[in-house]
């Protein structure tokens, strides 16, 4: 890894996917040596929710799971974050669209898939689940633990 690496997730409202992204990843950095090279962020690529806390939801069963993120706020991804980030995460391929559409052509970083970094997985896409039940926020979390120790290792491979 170099000096330091800085990771961004992003998804639509910034309110339930990466913000949870952003604390499950962030909490289970915690625990490695290398943990202070390593920032995390999160963003949205709508504006609707700017400076929101996490849906209720979301923060209900992430505490369920022992992950804490009512301190984060909802902010939108800018050009710049493709410069300032050396992993711009999207949850589903709309998120991905999305930020293809406003990445500058110099930047460094290329936005991805999320989940591509799970190689076995056939689901590619984290589903939106604000408009659902519960169930949809379980699922959520099943597969952002999941790729987030995908990513540590990946990390770790280079620290
Ligand atoms: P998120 O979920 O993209 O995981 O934060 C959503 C939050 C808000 C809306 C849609 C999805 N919304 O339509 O306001």
């Amino acid at each position: 890894m170099s000096a330091s690496t800085r990771i961004l997730f992003v998804c639509l409202g910034n309110i339930c996917r990466s913000p949870t992204a952003h604390a499950v990843f962030e909490q289970r950095l915690a625990t490695k040596p290398w943990a202070a090279r390593v920032q995390v962020d999160s963003a949205g690529t709508g504006d609707w929710h700017i400076g929101h806390a996490p849906d209720k939801r979301a923060q209900a069963a992430a505490e369920r799971r022992g992950y804490r993120m009512a301190h984060l706020r909802a902010r939108q991804v800018t050009p710049d974050d493709f410069n300032q980030f050396d992993w711009v995460l999207a949850m589903d391929a709309d998120n991905l669209a999305s930020l293809q559409a406003i990445r500058p052509a110099s930047a460094k970083t290329e936005p991805r898939l999320f989940l591509s970094l799970l190689p076995d997985s056939t689901v590619t896409d984290v589903p939106d689940p604000y408009y659902g039940g519960e169930q949809g926020f379980e699922t959520v979390l099943d597969l952002i633990e999941q790729a987030s120790d995908a990513l540590l290792a990946m990390l770790e491979e280079t620290a």
